[in-house]
């Protein structure tokens, strides 16, 4: 089985392909390091002992995107691609809906050219909104309050639909909380660009004096 992970060199991505290559399940990495860096990849390969292939491009580059489904012949595909921050989302909606709506749009007709029909898609519980009764119920109510919200919230629907539509599609979503925690070698974790939007790097950075304050990322 060879799976694709796009995305693979980020936070959840890095790990779930260390988790697949301990299984011996083939993996294929696309991702174009906006939030992530080569490092992760030489983690996985020291930390499995096993090589993969590496693609470094944009998901929306169709063009080339359709070349790694000719070059490898996969199974299915695990989408951790996409820009993740509420605050900036708030900022540059334009940039979230197209990063993440339409790259998975691209991802979804690429897969269909290629007839792989199985998909997991990162979501998030952000796609609870303000939840009226908690703790929550994986049917509890959606709604998006904030662009980044929205796009997960989107992409679901998206997703509802091709299913609807085509019934030979395996589709499964995962609204992820807050994970936090990192590999027991040290070797990957949650390593973002920049200043940290999630609250775990953000903190460790101020702790070990690489960022000096916590009140800018909220506003
Ligand atoms: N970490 C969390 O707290 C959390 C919570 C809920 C949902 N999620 C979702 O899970 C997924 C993975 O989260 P993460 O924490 O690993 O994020 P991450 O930023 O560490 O990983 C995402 C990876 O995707 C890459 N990427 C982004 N846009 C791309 C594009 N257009 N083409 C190719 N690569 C692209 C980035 O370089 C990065 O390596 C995201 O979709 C995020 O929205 C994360």
């Amino acid at each position: 089985m060879k799976v694709l992970l796009t995305g693979g060199a980020g936070y959840i991505g890095s790990h779930t392909a260390v988790e697949l290559l301990n299984k011996n399940i083939d993996i294929v990495i696309v991702d174009d390091f906006s939030n992530s860096n080569e490092k992760a990849l030489d983690a996985i390969r020291k930390i499995t002992g096993k090589d993969f292939k590496f693609y470094q491009i944009n998901y929306l580059d169709r063009e080339k995107l359709e070349k790694v489904f000719e070059e490898n012949k996969l199974d299915a595909v695990i989408n951790f691609a996409g820009f993740k921050s509420v605050r900036e989302s708030t900022e540059k909606p334009l940039d979230y809906y197209y990063n993440n709506v339409s790259g998975v749009i691209v991802l979804l007709q690429t897969m269909q050219k290629f007839n792989v029909k199985k998909f997991v898609f990162s979501s998030s519980a952000t796609v609870y909104g303000d939840p009226e009764i908690v703790p929550l119920t994986e049917d509890a109510k959606t709604e998006a309050i904030n662009p980044y919200g929205s796009t997960k919230l989107q992409i679901e629907r998206i997703l509802k639909d091709l299913y609807d539509s085509d019934n030979s599609w395996d589709i499964c979503i995962l609204r992820y909380f807050n994970p936090v925690g990192a590999h027991e070698s040290g070797l990957i974790g949650e390593e973002p660009q920049g200043i940290p939007n999630n609250l775990m790097p953000y903190i460790v950075r101020v702790a070990s004096r690489r960022i000096r304050g916590i009140i800018s990322i909220w506003k």
